[in-house]
C-alpha cells in the first residue's frame, strides 16, 4: 500500500490521505519521498480529469516532519547525493504549487517541520480549531534548517520580519494564532466542515497560482532591498551573534538563505536553501544537537534508565514539606499534572505562602489566555497547605525541601514516613547531603531516594534522581514515573557527595574564579564563558548562587573528606573566595555585592576593585581566549568522564542531557561527553594534558578517557 492514498471522486477532486504504514506519524522519510513522486507523476496524467486537490492525513497529526533516523546518518561524503535528494523533492513540491489546480491542505492535526512546508505548498490552509495543533518549523532546536521550502515561502506569505522567529527559533502556533499570524487561512470546528470549505475553496478557485508565482508580487513587508527592510537586516546579524555567540551556525545559515533567496525567483531561492540545508545536516553542530536533543531525550524519556520489569505507577497524591523556594515550586509542577499535593509547613501562613506561589503563576497564564479560569481554581484546589501531619495519609510519595539540615531532615523524615500508603516513598530534595546518610533516618530506606529539582522548578526541566546504598530497584523505577508523570526530565545518578550536577557545575565556577586569581582580566573571563556556549559567565554564576555559600558547601566537603583521613587538595579558586568573602565582605548578588557591583536601579557591572587585588594584567601575558574557553569546557567535561568512572553516573545519555538540562553545559556540544566525542577522544586526551601541565592535576585525563583514546573510540 502506498504512503499516500490518492481518490478521485465524482466531483473531479483528488484526495490525497498521507498515511504512512508502521509509523504512528507521517515524517518525510525515503517511503514518503518516493509515495509523492508517484503521486506527482500520476497527477500530472489525471490533471484534466480533475478540478482540485485536497491534502490531508489519515494518523491524529497531519505530519510531523524530517525524518531524524535519515538526517542523522548523512555525512559529508553524501552530501552531493543529499542534495540531489533534497532538490527532487522540492521539484515535486513545486509541480504540486504549479499545477495550475486548486491545492488545499486539510490540516486534521499538527504540522511541524516537512509537515508544514508541504502545507505551505498548497494554495490554501483549512485547520481544526484545536489548542492542541500546532503548526512551526522547529528544526532550528535540533541545529538544522527547515530545508522543505520553509525559509523560503514564510516569508514570502507573511513577509521576513514575521517569519524569522518562525524560522529561527523555532516558534510555533496554535491554528488560532497561525490564522492570525497569516500562516493558514481558515479555522473550522469540524473534520467535516473543513472537507466542505476545501471543496468550496476548489469550487471558487478553479485556476490557481502562488502570489510569488503571479506576475508583479510584492514582497510583503517588503523585499530586501526595500530601503526600510534594508535597514533592518544590516543589525540582523549582529543582533543574532549577540544571542548565538557563534556557537549556532542553523539560525544564521536559515537568516541566510531567507534573505538572500528573498531576492531571487523561488526556484533559486529554493537552490540556495538545498545548499545551506546540506551544509548544516553534515555539519557537527547538527549531530550534536539532534544526537542529544532528539535520539538520547528520547531514550530517556522512554525508560531507559528506568530499572524493568515494575509496573508503572501513576500517583495520586504527593506531600511536600517545607513550602518555601523549592517546596512551593514541586508543589506547583505536581498539582498542574492532576496530582493532589499536602503542603505542609511549619506554619500555616508559611503553607498558604507556599500554595500562593502556585496561584501566582496560573494568574499570569490565565492572563496570557492560556489557561482557563476554571483550570486555574481546579489546579489550585488540588494544593492543600497544612501544617497537620495527620493530613499526608496515604500519600504515594512524600518529598521534603525543609532547611539544607541533616538533622531537621531526620526529623521530619521520622513524623511524615508512618503517614505515607502502604509501599509509598519518600524523597528528599537536598542539594549536598548523601542520600545514604539520610535515608538512616528512615524505617525504610529502600524506599527513600533523592529527588534533585532545580530552581525555578517550573520553568527547570531536569530533576537528578539519587539512589542511596539502600535504595531498591523498585522505588527508582517509581519515582521515575513520577518524574515523568509531572512531565519532567529523570536521570538516574548514584550517591556521591554533589550528585553529578552539582559537581561538575563546581567545576565551572571554580575554574572560572581560580582565572581571576591568576590575574585574567574579570571581563575576559566571563566573555570565555559565555563565548564558549555557556548561559552566563562563571563569575556572574557566583554571585547569583552566593560567594557565601559556596565557602560554606566547600567548608563542609572539606570536613567530610578529612574525617575520612584523606589529604584535601586546595584548588586555587578558595583563596579567592576567602578573599571576597572574609576580608571584603562581598557574599554574592543577594548581599548586594560580589564580584559584581548592584548599582540600586542600574545596570550590574563587574567590581572595579578586581583588578587590583588580583594584579590583572589586561593585554599582555594574558591568556589566548581560546585556552580560556577550553579550560571551561574541557574541566567540566573530564568531571563528567569521572562520574561515569566512578560509577555515578549510569549513562552516556544521563550525562548528555543532564549536563545541558542541570548545568547549561553550553547545548552546540550536545552535552559534556558529546563535547568530547566531537573534539575526537584522542584528541581531547591530549589537549587535557596539555592543559594538565599548564593549570594543574585536575585536567589530568583519568582512567576511563585514557583507555578510550588509546583506540580513539568514542562514549
Ligand atoms: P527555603 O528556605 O526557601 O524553604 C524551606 C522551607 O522549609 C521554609 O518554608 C521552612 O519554613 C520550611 N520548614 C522548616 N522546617 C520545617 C518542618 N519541620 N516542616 C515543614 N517545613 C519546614 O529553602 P529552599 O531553597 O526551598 O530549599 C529547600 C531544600 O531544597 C533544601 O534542602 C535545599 O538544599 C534544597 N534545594 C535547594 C535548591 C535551591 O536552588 N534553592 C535547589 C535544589 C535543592
Amino acid at each position: 500500500m502506498s504512503a499516500i492514498r490518492y481518490e478521485i471522486d465524482q466531483d473531479r477532486v483528488l484526495t490525497l490521505t498521507i498515511d504512512m504504514a508502521e509509523q504512528s506519524a507521517n515524517t518525510m522519510n525515503r517511503v514518503f519521498r518516493e509515495a509523492f513522486a508517484e503521486t506527482i507523476k500520476q497527477l500530472k496524467t489525471d490533471l484534466d480529469e480533475i478540478r482540485g486537490v485536497v491534502i490531508t492525513s489519515a494518523k491524529s497529526t497531519f505530519f510531523a516532519g524530517g525524518d531524524l533516523n535519515e538526517l542523522h546518518q548523512v555525512t559529508q561524503a553524501d552530501a552531493e547525493r543529499f542534495e540531489q535528494m533534497v532538490g527532487a523533492l522540492k521539484a515535486d513540491l513545486r509541480a504540486l504549487e504549479t499545477c495550475g489546480k486548486p491545492v488545499v491542505a486539510a490540516l486534521n492535526g499538527s504540522a511541524l517541520g516537512g509537515g508544514l512546508e508541504i502545507a505551505m505548498a498548497c494554495h490554501h490552509r483549512i485547520a481544526l480549531d484545536d489548542d492542541r495543533i500546532q503548526f512551526g518549523l522547529p528544526e532550528v532546536t535540533l541545529g538544522l534548517l527547515p530545508g522543505g521550502g520553509g525559509t523560503q515561502r514564510l516569508p514570502r506569505m507573511i513577509g521576513l520580519e514575521a517569519a524569522l522567529p518562525y524560522l529561527m527559533e523555532g516558534k510555533k502556533a496554535t491554528p488560532r494564532a497561525a490564522l492570525k499570524a497569516g500562516i493558514i487561512d481558515d479555522v473550522v470546528k469540524t473534520h467535516d466542515e473543513m472537507m466542505a470549505h476545501a471543496r468550496a475553496f476548489i469550487d471558487a478557485h478553479p485556476g490557481c497560482q502562488q502570489p510569488w508565482d503571479q506576475k508583479g508580487f510584492r514582497f510583503p513587508g517588503g523585499a530586501p532591498s526595500h530601503p526600510a527592510m534594508a535597514q533592518k537586516l544590516a543589525i540582523a546579524p549582529a543582533m543574532l551573534k549577540q544571542k548565538t555567540r557563534g556557537c549556532y551556525p542553523a539560525p544564521e545559515r536559515i537568516l541566510s538563505a531567507a534573505v538572500e533567496g528573498a531576492q531571487l525567483d523561488i526556484d533559486n531561492g529554493d537552490l540556495i536553501e538545498t545548499r545551506y540545508f546540506t551544509e548544516l545536516v553534515t555539519g557537527q553542530v547538527a549531530k550534536n544537537m539532534t544526537g542529544t536533543f532528539w535520539f538520547q531525550l528520547n531514550a530517556i524519556k522512554a525508560g531507559g534508565s528506568r530499572p524493568q520489569g515494575v509496573e508503572r505507577t501513576r500517583f495520586r497524591k504527593v506531600g511536600v514539606l517545607g513550602a518555601g523556594m523549592m517546596g512551593a515550586g514541586i508543589a506547583y509542577s505536581t498539582a498542574t499534572r492532576g496530582i493532589e499535593v499536602v503542603l505542609k509547613d511549619v506554619s500555616l501562613e508559611a503553607a498558604e505562602k507556599g500554595k500562593q506561589y502556585s496561584e501566582g503563576l496560573l494568574a499570569r497564564k490565565v492572563s496570557r489566555g492560556k489557561l482557563s479560569d476554571d483550570d486555574k481554581a481546579a489546579t489550585l484546589a488540588r494544593i492543600t497547605p497544612s501544617t497537620d501531619a495527620s493530613d499526608l495519609d496515604g500519600c504515594d510519595l512524600i518529598i521534603e525541601a525543609v532547611f539544607e539540615d541533616s538533622e531537621l531532615k531526620a526529623n521530619v523524615t521520622r513524623e511524615t514516613e508512618p503517614r505515607l500508603a502502604t509501599g509509598g516513598l519518600f524523597a528528599s530534595n537536598t542539594s549536598t547531603i548523601p542520600i545514604t546518610q539520610l535515608a538512616s533516618a528512615s524505617a525504610r530506606p529502600d524506599k527513600f531516594i533523592g529527588l534533585h529539582f532545580f530552581s525555578p522548578v517550573d520553568k527547570m526541566q531536569l530533576v537528578e534522581i539519587i539512589v542511596g546504598k539502600e535504595t531498591s530497584d523498585n522505588t527508582l523505577a517509581r519515582a521515575f514515573d513520577y518524574v515523568l508523570q509531572i512531565g519532567k526530565v529523570p536521570i538516574v545518578v548514584n550517591d556521591s557527595r554533589g550528585f553529578f550536577t552539582s559537581r561538575v557545575f563546581g567545576t565551572f565556577v571554580n575554574e572560572g574564579v581560580a582565572m581571576l586569581g591568576e590575574g585574567i582580566h574579570p571581563a575576559s573571563i566571563e566573555n570565555a564563558g559565555v563565548l564558549s556556549g555557556m548561559p552566563v559567565g562563571p563569575l556572574a554564576v557566583c554571585d547569583e548562587v552566593s560567594l557565601s555559600l559556596i565557602q560554606h558547601v566547600r567548608n563542609q566537603s572539606r570536613k567530610d573528606f578529612q574525617a575520612t583521613g584523606d589529604t584535601w587538595q586546595p584548588h586555587p579558586a578558595e583563596a579567592v573566595i576567602d578573599t571576597l568573602v572574609d576580608t571584603h565582605h562581598r557574599k554574592g548578588k543577594a548581599a548586594g555585592a560580589g564580584f559584581y557591583e548592584y548599582p540600586t536601579g542600574g545596570k550590574k557591572y563587574l567590581w572595579p576593585e578586581l583588578e587590583t587585588l588580583f594584579s590583572v594584567t589586561p593585554g599582555a601575558g594574558a591568556l589566548p581566549l581560546e585556552t580560556l574557553k577550553d579550560r571551561i569546557l574541557y574541566i567540566q567535561a573530564i568531571e563528567t568522564v569521572r562520574c561515569l568512572e566512578e560509577r555515578v553516573l549510569r549513562t552516556v545519555e544521563d550525562a548528555n542531557v543532564g549536563s545541558i538540562f542541570g548545568i547549561g553545559f553550553a547545548p552546540w556540544t550536545g552535552g559534556a561527553i558529546q563535547f568530547i566525542n566531537q573534539t575526537g577522544v584522542r584528541a581531547f586526551t591530549e589537549r587535557a594534558k596539555e592543559l594538565a601541565d599548564q593549570f594543574g592535576e585536575r585536567f589530568s585525563p583519568p582512567a576511563l578517557l585514557l583507555d578510550k583514546a588509546g583506540t580513539d573510540t568514542p562514549f
